[in-house]
């Protein structure tokens, strides 16, 4: 099945570059259409080695902004969608929900709605909306189970409720309106051109910088982490081999308690630093817990493998050795993001 011009939704964001390097090297015979607002965690740095090839085209729009959505898939004959652009923080979820409802929701609906009117005029063959969401909107585990496809919606912040918002309204547009879509919920993701908003590229920027590292609660908090290039090849295989009307989970298979997974990047820090390995422990300050916050995630990838013979390829101590090496090796990057609005959240997020 060929699908020629793709439009990537928050391609200049963490997950979407790494999904939009991939594509522009893979399928050169696909034109991919990235569209992203670039609000504070979209960069066009994150794909300097990529944006002047052939089969590439940046846009700069809001997805909220519906006629301008319509008028991008009548101008560029879109023929899949390959949605990530949304707000993608929790702690920020908490302080503007008003503004992840109309980016995750609103603008999803804008965009579903653009895909549909075009699709009607021709034909919804060879066609895919691929939304793509977060384990989050299946709520939280306690110390035993993991989430699957059929685990009910129960969002606790605002963020993963947009989001949950986001998947219903896909599967009513693929149930009313027959516009073929396919959703995958993944779990967290880690790796290079991630926002030092994260914990883990907050912490290693810290852990560098001498700065306290603010560890909510307890620390016992449970995350299943997957490299970042292993989510986009999933978002390959699903776009490519998924079955329209289904859902996909992706995850790591990869739990680790946060207060953990915070000394094993100390440690692989401090050792690439040249300091003594767990020099830096001593930054650890356990902070006021996030409201709501959720005890544990953990997925059941199961589907994938069975059905599209997708798995995790890279092992954790990899993944995190590349990713604090990428980190401390991109210090210009850390600081064309961290300049401007970075220093106002940061003071306001961490000055209690
Ligand atoms: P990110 O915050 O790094 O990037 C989001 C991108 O969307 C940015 O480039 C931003 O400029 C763009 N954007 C925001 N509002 C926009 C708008 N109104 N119009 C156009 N573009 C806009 O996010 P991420 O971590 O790369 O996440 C990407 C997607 O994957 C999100 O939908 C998120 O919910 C989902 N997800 C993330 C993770 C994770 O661990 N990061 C895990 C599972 C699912
Ligand atoms: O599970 C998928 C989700 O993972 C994605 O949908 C979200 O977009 C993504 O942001 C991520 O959400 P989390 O809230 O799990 O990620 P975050 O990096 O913000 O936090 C990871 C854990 O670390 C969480 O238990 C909160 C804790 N934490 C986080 C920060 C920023 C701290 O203890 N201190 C911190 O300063």
């Amino acid at each position: 099945m060929i699908k020629k011009n793709i439009l990537i939704t928050g391609g200049a964001g963490f997950i979407g570059s790494h999904v939009v390097r991939l594509f522009v090297n893979r399928y050169p015979e696909y034109n991919i259409i990235n569209l992203d607002k670039l609000t504070y965690a979209g960069n066009l740095a994150n794909l300097r080695d990529i944006e002047n090839s052939p089969n590439y085209t940046f846009v700069k729009a809001d997805i909220c902004d519906f006629p301008e959505m319509q008028s991008i898939f009548g101008k560029y004959s879109i023929d899949g969608v390959i949605h990530l652009a949304a707000e993608s923080h929790v702690d920020r979820s908490i302080r503007d929900p008003f503004l992840f409802a109309r980016t995750n929701v609103i603008g999803t609906l804008s965009l579903l709605q653009a895909a549909k009117s075009a699709w009607e005029k021709t034909g919804v063959c060879d066609r895919l909306f691929y939304h793509i969401s977060t384990d989050e909107v299946y709520g939280s585990l306690g110390s035993e189970g993991f989430f699957t496809e059929e685990t009910s919606y129960d969002p606790h912040s605002p963020y993963s409720a947009s989001k949950a918002s986001s998947d219903h309204f896909v599967r009513a547009f693929h149930d009313t309106y027959g516009l073929p879509a396919i959703i995958s919920n993944c779990s967290n993701n880690y790796g290079p051109y991630q926002f030092p908003e994260k914990l883990i590229p907050l912490f290693i920027n810290n852990i560098r910088n001498g700065r306290p590292l603010p560890v909510y609660g307890k620390g016992e908090n449970v995350r299943d982490w997957l490299y970042v290039i292993d989510h986009a090849r999933a978002i390959d295989v699903i776009f490519h081999r998924g079955t329209p009307g289904e859902t996909y989970n992706i995850g790591g298979f990869n739990e680790w308690k946060n207060i953990d997974l915070i000394k094993v990047m100390i440690r692989v820090t401090d050792r690439l630093l040249g300091r003594s390995e767990g020099e830096s422990e001593k930054l650890i300050t356990y902070v006021t817990d996030r409201a709501g916050h959720d005890l544990r995630y953990a997925i059941d990838s199961g589907k994938l493998k069975r059905e599209l013979a997708w798995e995790p390829s890279l092992q954790f101590e990899e993944g995190i050795e590349n990713t604090v090496r990428w980190y401390l090796d991109n210090q210009e990057w850390l600081d064309s993001v961290t300049s401007g609005e970075y220093q106002e959240y940061y003071e306001k997020m961490y000055s209690a």
